[in-house]
């Protein structure tokens, strides 16, 4: 089976009202005005959908970040680019970045549960992750790993009850590849990033990992892509961002050996 996998589009605009320059919205305007617009093209998430829409993958992923300040207007506007894909009869699965989760302002917060709504058509609820699904002969869980965090850092959270739950989903007898979908990477170890873009609670899940009890981790977060996986594709693979390398990953996946394969597709 097959899965596509990408992450962090990152789109933007201005600030929707004036109380963005009160919380940390400046921030992810700011950076998308100065920045981001010049380094995320949303074309390349028109390519990809494209390519989902001809290959007709059994699962596509979409491991956050869509946008650059989680303002209901950035979300339009990359929803829509995603519809075609939303609509297409392909398992679609989406979990929110920390950008889409920026600012505890309600009309932000209605429109990342709204997106996850939308994208999943009805099937997904952000407030009841994690969720597991099984698909294609797979077992994913969904976990959120996004909440929003101080003005400078980008750190990312597993909570004591949703760590407990993901250690307890992994002890289980495992008979379908099993791939835990997460924003936010386990493994990262780089000392920057690690400072700045840090996730707490993780611990018990990287256990999990390495026990083999979880056989793939599908995230992004981190916008150059890599693969961290041994021979039998077990480990972690970060999608980087679709705008910005105009690339995804392209997952085979022989469900009765647990086995996978990847490949990049440059869009
Ligand atoms: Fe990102
Ligand atoms: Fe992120």
């Amino acid at each position: 089976m097959k899965i596509v996998h990408f992450s962090d589009p990152h789109a933007g605009g201005p600030a929707e009202d004036w109380l963005a320059y009160f919380d940390k919205r400046w921030v992810g305007v700011f950076n998308y005005r100065f920045r981001r617009r010049y380094r995320h093209d949303l074309s390349k998430l028109e390519r990809a959908v494209e390519y989902i829409l001809s290959t007709r993958p059994d699962i596509a992923v979409c491991t956050g970040d869509l946008t650059s300040s989680g303002q209901p207007g950035e979300f339009e506007k990359v929803l829509a680019v995603l519809k075609p894909l939303a609509e297409s009869g392909i398992p679609f699965y989406y979990l929110p970045g920390n950008h889409d989760c920026y600012v505890t302002r309600r009309k932000c917060v209605e429109a990342v549960h709204r997106a996850v709504t939308v994208l999943s058509n009805g099937r997904d609820v952000f407030a009841e992750f994690p969720l597991i699904r099984r698909e294609a002969g797979v077992e994913m869980l969904l976990l959120n790993t996004s909440r929003p965090s101080n003005l400078l850092c980008s750190w990312g959270f597993v909570s004591r009850e949703d760590s407990e739950k993901v250690a307890h989903w992994a002890s289980e007898p495992h008979a379908m590849p099993r791939i835990l979908l997460s924003h936010y990477p386990m493994t990262e170890t780089h000392p920057i990033l690690r400072m700045r873009h840090r996730l707490f609670g993780q611990k018990k899940i990287v256990e999990a990992m390495r026990k083999g009890e979880i056989d793939l981790v599908l995230c992004g977060h981190v916008h150059r892509p890599y693969l961290k996986v041994d021979a039998e594709g077990h480990g972690e693979c970060c999608a980087g961002s679709v705008t910005r390398n105009a690339s995804m990953v392209e997952i085979t996946c022989d469900v009765a050996t647990r086995k996978f394969s990847f490949r990049q597709v440059e869009l």
